[in-house]
């Protein structure tokens, strides 16, 4: 937990002034833990294509930096293993962002030097260290080195930091439809996550709007030129099927 960035999220929703209503909401389908989002990815792949996959503007292979967040990391993401096909306990196996960088060596995503912890399980790595590396089953969520050619399932991480957040929330954090009006940039078909990813790239963008539409997984993504607070009041209003984020 970073305690640098919760302090500097909850002086920037103060200082917009709605911070008695607002809630970090991870994406739909990410699972919110701590100052972070988490999503197991449905397939299985190799070990550099998780790492591709999950590289995006704010977010990362998963690397668990305490005992408590490798607890959390396992529990919740066996079911959903289990869920996606994995029926053996050696099945269940997920690739983290952790990589052999030589001499024995461990280099993780956003450590700068070797990571504070580790969850080797006994025996691992072996002699011959391979340079991915996964949480394992057979050792009920401990950490072992694997050929990145192996299948395994991927978990991403998003800090809460670079997650958006839906405005206004209820007091369950709820978002009721609500957006913001003539300050689109460009309108996009994607998932709420692909929006969102969209916005970061978009340097003009510091908003956006989210038609969700029924029974599909895309929607409309609409960037905006304007955080809500720059944009005139009457701008900012209920429209069905219609959520607003800010980044
Ligand atoms: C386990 O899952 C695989 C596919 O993921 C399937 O082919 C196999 O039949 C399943 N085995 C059992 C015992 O359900
Ligand atoms: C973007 O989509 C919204 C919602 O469908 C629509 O109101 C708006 O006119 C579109 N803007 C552009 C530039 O197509």
């Amino acid at each position: 937990m970073k305690m640098s960035v919760l302090l500097a999220n909850v002086l920037t929703l103060m200082t917009v002034g709605v911070f008695q209503t607002l809630l970090a909401v991870c994406p739909p389908g990410w699972l919110a833990w701590q100052d972070a989002c988490y999503i197991l990815l449905p397939d299985k792949m190799g070990g550099w294509q998780a790492k591709e996959v999950c590289d995006r503007p704010g977010s990362s292979p998963v690397v668990p930096d305490s005992q408590e967040e490798q607890d959390f990391i396992w529990r919740e993401m066996k079911p959903r293993m289990q869920e996606f096909g994995a029926n053996t306990t050696s099945d269940l196996e997920l690739w983290i962002g952790c990589y052999g960088v030589g001499a024995g060596m461990l280099g993780c995503y956003g450590v700068d030097w070797e990571p504070k912890y580790i969850n080797w399980a006994s025996n691992e790595p072996g002699n011959n260290f391979h340079v991915c590396v996964g949480m394992a089953g057979n050792f009920n969520g401990q950490w072992e080195d694997g050929d990145c050619s192996e299948l395994k399932y991927a978990v991403c991480e998003m800090r809460a930091s670079r997650v958006s957040f839906c405005m206004p929330t209820d007091g369950d954090g709820h978002c009721p439809p609500h957006c913001l009006l003539n300050h689109g940039i460009k309108n996009l078909t994607t998932g709420v996550t692909g929006c969102a990813w969209a916005c970061w790239e978009e340097p003009r963008c510091h908003s956006f709007n989210f038609w969700q539409k029924k029974e599909e997984n895309a929607g409309i993504c609409q960037l905006n030129s304007a955080p809500r607070l720059q944009a005139a009041a009457e701008d900012f209003k209920y429209v069905e099927d219609c959520y607003f984020y800010e980044m």
